[in-house]
């Protein structure tokens, strides 16, 4: 057994019990989930106007009919061409109902659904070991600046989802929990975290994309991948490089998806260039069924790179991984780099000789 996969000192519970727990703690979260779906659900559909009645109340079904056919009044009026400065206008109402009706509960669902298909396969099929032993020596796979750019682009979008997330769903939950106060100040912080770091994401996210394009770019063997599911159930290999097809759709979404809603983020986050609160109402529709659709996706993508697949986070924490962990899942890219492998103790060498400052080894090959 190699350092990475021994019985931690200290008498710290091994790997293998670690998943016994967190198969408890998925099952206890999907179904505390479920009963806050049912919840926010509940809550809209009970009374799909509630929320109107005390956000704008006195609005009735008689003043809409006069604002859409173009009456005005003195709090409200709709001019089609150019709905600012109303603050009760017919396009405005459009966009809450696909926001309330639509967006906020499917998104929910898209995401709990997700979380709980993933609770499910990992409940039946369990983790992706690796099918050889390990056989200790190392292929460097990701340097320290690709490791730093991953997790603060990652560490954003988890704070940029929580936040989001709570704008739109945090009032079902915290709200009658914590009451009004509270809440007033933990949506407010959220709204300012989620407008600062929106501008942050974006550009360290496109660093990222331009980065790995190369990596990314198609190849034929990545249509294999996808026929044979990526390999993740059964046994038996599919070609992939250095990045395989799933990784490369991840990447793919992120320079698509990822893209529109920083777009549609920073439209939101600046409304200062003459955009109109149409196109703010529209960005507004694109960045939310994006983000809901990427979370639902990044569940996938952190499952993978953590509890599914063995050996795939010490990659990305440590840049180095085992061999047989790379000839299992990037066998092309294995081919092409298995002459530079290291051992362990070359590593832990290099490692000791750095701390004392002496200049490092040279890389062997
Ligand atoms: C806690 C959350 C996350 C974990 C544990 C995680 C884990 C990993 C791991 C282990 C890899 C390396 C896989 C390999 O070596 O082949 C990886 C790659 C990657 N991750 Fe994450 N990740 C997380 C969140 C995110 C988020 C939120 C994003 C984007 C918004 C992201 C984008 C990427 C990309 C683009 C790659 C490179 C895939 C490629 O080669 O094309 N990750 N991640």
């Amino acid at each position: 057994m190699n350092q990475l996969t021994a019985q931690a000192p200290g008498g710290v519970p091994h790997l293998s019990q670690w998943q016994g727990v967190w198969r408890w703690l998925l099952l206890a979260f999907a179904l505390v989930f479920s009963l806050g779906v049912a919840q926010v659900a509940h809550a809209q559909e009970a009374d799909p106007n509630r929320e109107m009645s005390t956000a704008a109340p006195g609005i009735d079904a008689d003043q809409w009919r006069q604002v859409r056919s173009g009456e005005t009044g003195p709090n409200y009026r709709d001019s089609r061409a150019d709905s600012n400065y109303n603050l009760i206008n017919a396009s405005g109402e459009t966009w809450r109902q696909w926001r309330n009706r639509w967006v906020s509960p499917f998104g929910l669902i898209v995401i709990g659904g997700m979380i709980g298909i993933i609770a499910l396969f990992y409940l039946i099929v369990g983790r992706k070991h690796l099918e050889e032993p390990r056989t200790g020596r190392k292929l460097f796979r990701w340097p320290l600046f690709m490791r730093a750019l991953h997790w603060s682009v990652a560490s954003l979008f988890i704070v940029l989802a929580l936040t989001g997330l709570n704008l739109l769903f945090g009032k079902f939950v915290f709200r009658g929990l914590f009451g009004d106060a509270f809440w007033g100040w933990m949506v407010s912080s959220s709204k300012l975290l989620h407008n600062y770091l929106g501008p942050i994401f974006s550009v360290l996210l496109i660093v990222m994309l331009v980065s790995l394009i190369k990596d990314n770019l198609p190849k034929k063997h990545d249509l294999e991948w996808f026929k044979k599911g990526g390999g993740l159930v059964g046994k038996g290999h599919v070609d992939a490089g250095f990045a395989n097809g799933g990784e490369k759709a991840w990447y793919w979404l992120l320079a698509s998806v990822g893209l529109l809603v920083v777009a549609s983020g920073l439209v939101l986050d600046f409304p200062n260039f003459g955009q109109g609160r149409d196109t703010m109402q529209w960005a507004n529709l694109v960045h939310a069924v994006g983000a809901l659709g990427l979370t639902a996706v990044s569940v996938g993508h952190i499952y993978i790179g953590t509890l599914g697949t063995e050996g795939s986070l010490e990659g990305m924490t440590t840049g180095y991984v085992d061999e047989t962990w790379a000839k299992e899942h990037h066998n092309l890219w294995y081919e092409e780099v298995k002459d530079q492998s290291v051992s362990e103790q070359e590593l832990a060498d290099r490692k000791a000789s750095k701390d004392a400052g002496e200049s490092p080894a040279p890389r062997s090959s």
